[in-house]
């Protein structure tokens, strides 16, 4: 798909919300070329923001970015969920065309929803990446609204795959999708964090035992998605009878590591479902 099916010839692509997410969307296209520079904006309610992410980026991020909005072919929302009617007020009170893509990484907040905050026709394509798409390595899955065809949802891939990999899935998977790849790095992080501490128990210095932790993570993945076999028959590889892999496997058993991390996503699944909603106090 070339650029010129992202965006029509002359119109732009604009993301609201100049923040973590939203700046990494808009290096990926930057990066990939798939947007050229003169084509893409930002627009955030925070000033400093705006400087910062302006010079960061070398394209327009402005506090009064509604002018910008009229000729914007793909909008890109990348607020917090409780920001949501907000935003969708001012793209239509701005002008947003009836056929703009608004492609939204709100968590929890459905595509439903979002066609009616904006009560129009606009195509809506609903998104879930996650963090490592700062560095090229992010999971997203997509899903369309009812008012967006096949060709706005592989126009919303696109813009993802530019900062790592991305697949539809159906909306009614998104809070277990939140839960198990937007959160997912986190679990990682944890897990990470505590295999580096029993390498320093195990008398290792720690930034080699992070290091050795981090690449063995990343290794362990790649395994998986290049050769596509299950992790158990990964793991088999890897344990010799009577060896020290089963050993330390057996703990791990021992320990429910399965059942803690199932249920862990099962409460990380419950909590999505109520994101778009102001929290009770
Ligand atoms: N970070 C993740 O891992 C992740 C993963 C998947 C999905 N998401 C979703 O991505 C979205 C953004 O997350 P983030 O981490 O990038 O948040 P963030 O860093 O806080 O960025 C959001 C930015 O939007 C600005 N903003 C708020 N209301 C606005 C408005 N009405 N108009 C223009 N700008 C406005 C905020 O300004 P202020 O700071 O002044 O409010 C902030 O600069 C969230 O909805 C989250 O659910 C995040």
């Amino acid at each position: 798909m070339s650029t010129e099916q992202i965006i029509a010839d002359g119109a732009t692509l604009g993301v609201v919300g100049a923040g973590v997410m939203g700046q990494t969307l808009l290096r990926g296209l930057l990066a990939n070329g798939l947007v050229p520079r003169d084509r893409l904006w930002a627009g955030d309610k925070n000033a400093a923001t705006c400087e910062s992410a302006s010079e960061a980026l070398g394209i327009p991020v402005q506090k009064e970015f509604q002018q910008s909005i009229p000729a914007a072919d793909v909008i890109l929302a990348c607020v917090k969920p409780l920001d949501a009617a907000a935003v969708m007020t001012t793209l239509v009170h701005a002008g947003m065309r009836p056929t703009t893509l608004l492609i939204s990484i709100l968590a929890g907040v459905s595509t439903e929803k979002l066609e009616s905050l904006l009560g129009t026709q606009n195509p809506v394509v609903r998104a879930m990446p996650n963090t490592p798409c700062v560095v090229g390595e992010g999971m997203t899955v997509v899903c369309a609204g009812k008012n967006a065809s096949s060709r706005d949802l592989a126009r919303a891939r696109q813009i993802f795959e530019g900062v790592g990999k991305c697949l539809a899935a159906d909306e009614t998977h998104f809070n277990a999708i939140t839960a198990l790849s937007a959160s997912g790095p986190a679990y990682q992080y944890l897990i990470m964090e505590a295999l580096a501490d029993a390498g320093v128990r195990v008398g290792l210095p720690r930034h080699l035992a992070l290091t050795l932790v981090a690449q063995t993570v990343l290794g362990a993945a790649r395994m998986v998605l290049a050769t596509g076999r299950h992790p158990a028959a990964l793991r088999d590889d890897v344990t010799t009878p009577a060896g020290c892999t089963i050993a330390g496997l057996l703990i791990l058993e021992d320990g429910r590591v399965r059942s803690v991390l199932a249920r862990a996503v099962e409460e990380a699944t419950r909590t999505a479902a109520h994101l778009g909603a102001p929290p009770k106090i």
